[in-house]
């Protein structure tokens, strides 16, 4: 095949060679997407999460064509930065400043340096299962079994200092952190790429207290759930203010980005004036930061959210698609167990809710599979053929809902184990 010869595995990131084999896009528009061959098939995965308005949606178009003649990548300050962050500060509660990268993976590994640079202290607390993009030190206890190499060529020192415990256990995370004092935990407060699990009651306010009381950072990693759980993130939804914030997907508008953000006091660090010294300060960089498509694509994408109608709209269609999909699975007497909030959802084919990313492992794989084909071969689509987990985003309609819910009774039926 023409892409496996100049492409590992035929693809650009290993998630998307999908079995039996990845099909070529030509176009996308709204949820549609256009492959090659002329196939036409509903997309759940919307640009990894990044396009809560779906596809080239108006809006975006007409601020990235503005804006093309003028300047794809300045390289210099401009007002559209001022602009972007200016939004973010004005919605997501732990904001007074922010800086940009081009990815989360990024905006991960400067966040992290700063809230070490910040407490002065080296160990990281995280998740186990936690997916903050491919960043060395945080790399570590993302795949079962935890606690193993997670890539070949890792420099094991990187993550000498990373350790990690199950979502939702808050004994656990005591322990550890009164031991070892980290400089930061570092968490999604939705635990994304594990299948959407959410926080059960008091577990993300007693995180919070912990950091503030053994003087740890407690920093959100919501690039999923920036912007998507409403303007103000997984904090506003659940009310508990990280220290830091790292961001991605959504304020990109469908263009590269990444931004951590905090008050002014951690924040400050970066600043070479007042802190000239480097071993004082604490370095960040990026030839694309801030870049002006880029900018005017993320503050489209905010403006057009601002007035609540695009988040009432997805979360309405993915608590139908939540309750929906488990009445299925309960009417067939499967064990299955739906999760997630707002705009996503995950399908765990095990008969008790998943807590943590260890929890999955009882996830039926072979199910899982057959689920995925089944779906995909009926033009339906979404990540991954191992773990179920998709987005609803604005074009997605009522009827696009029932079309799923119709597909997944019918898989019900004709699935013999
Ligand atoms: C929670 C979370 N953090 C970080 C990342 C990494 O972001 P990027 O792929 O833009 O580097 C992702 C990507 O999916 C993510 O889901």
């Amino acid at each position: 095949m023409r892409a496996k010869k100049v492409l590992p595995a035929g693809v650009s990131y290993g998630i998307r060679a999908l079995p039996p084999y990845p099909f070529y896009l030509d176009h996308a528009k709204g949820v549609k997407l256009y492959d090659a061959d002329g196939n036409v098939y509903t997309d759940y995965w919307v640009g990894h999460g990044a396009l809560i308005l779906g596809h080239a949606h108006d809006n975006i178009i007409k601020a990235v064509e503005k804006q093309l003649p003028n300047g794809t990548h300045f390289g210099f300050s401009h007002e559209k930065e001022i602009k972007l962050a200016e939004r973010i500060v004005k919605y997501v509660p732990s904001a007074e400043m922010v800086r940009y990268t081009s990815s989360g993976t990024e905006a991960n590994m400067y966040g992290t340096r700063l809230a070490r640079a910040y407490t002065g202290r080296n160990k990281m607390l995280k998740i186990e299962g936690g997916w903050h993009g491919g960043y060395d030190s945080l790399h570590a206890y993302v795949s079962r079994p935890y606690g193993r190499v997670e890539s070949a060529g890792l420099n094991p020192k990187v993550t000498e200092d990373t350790m990690a415990v199950p979502y939702n256990d808050l004994e656990a995370a005591t322990k550890i952190a009164k031991k070892e004092k980290p400089a930061c935990i570092v968490m999604e407060p939705v635990m994304g790429a594990a299948g959407f699990l959410t926080p059960e009651p008091g577990y993300l306010e007693g995180m919070r207290e912990l950091c503030t009381e053994v003087g740890a950072l407690l920093i959100f990693d919501e690039v999923i759930t920036g912007f998507r759980l409403g303007m103000g993130g997984a904090q506003g939804y659940y009310g508990v203010t990280p220290d830091l914030t790292i961001m991605g997907k959504v304020i990109g508008g469908g263009f590269p980005v990444g931004a951590f953000c905090g008050p002014e006091e951690i924040m400050e660090l970066i600043d070479h004036n007042k802190y000239p010294d480097p071993e004082k300060r604490s370095a960040h960089g990026g030839t694309f930061t801030g870049n002006p498509i880029t900018m005017v694509a993320g503050c489209a994408t905010v403006d057009t959210l601002k007035d609540g109608v695009v988040h009432k709209h997805i979360d309405a269609l993915g608590e139908k698609m939540r309750s929906g999909l488990q009445d299925i699975f309960d009417a067939a007497k499967y064990p299955a167990s739906v999760t997630g909030v707002g705009s996503t959802f995950g399908i765990h084919f095990q008969k008790e809710k998943p807590k943590s990313a260890g929890d999955t492992a009882k996830n039926d794989i072979e199910m899982t599979k057959a689920y995925f084909r089944y779906m995909l071969e009926r033009n339906i689509v979404y990540l991954s053929p191992t773990v179920s987990h998709s987005w609803i985003s604005s074009p997605h309609t009522k009827e696009d809902v029932e079309e799923y819910l119709r597909v997944t009774e019918e898989f019900m039926k004709s699935y013999k184990a």
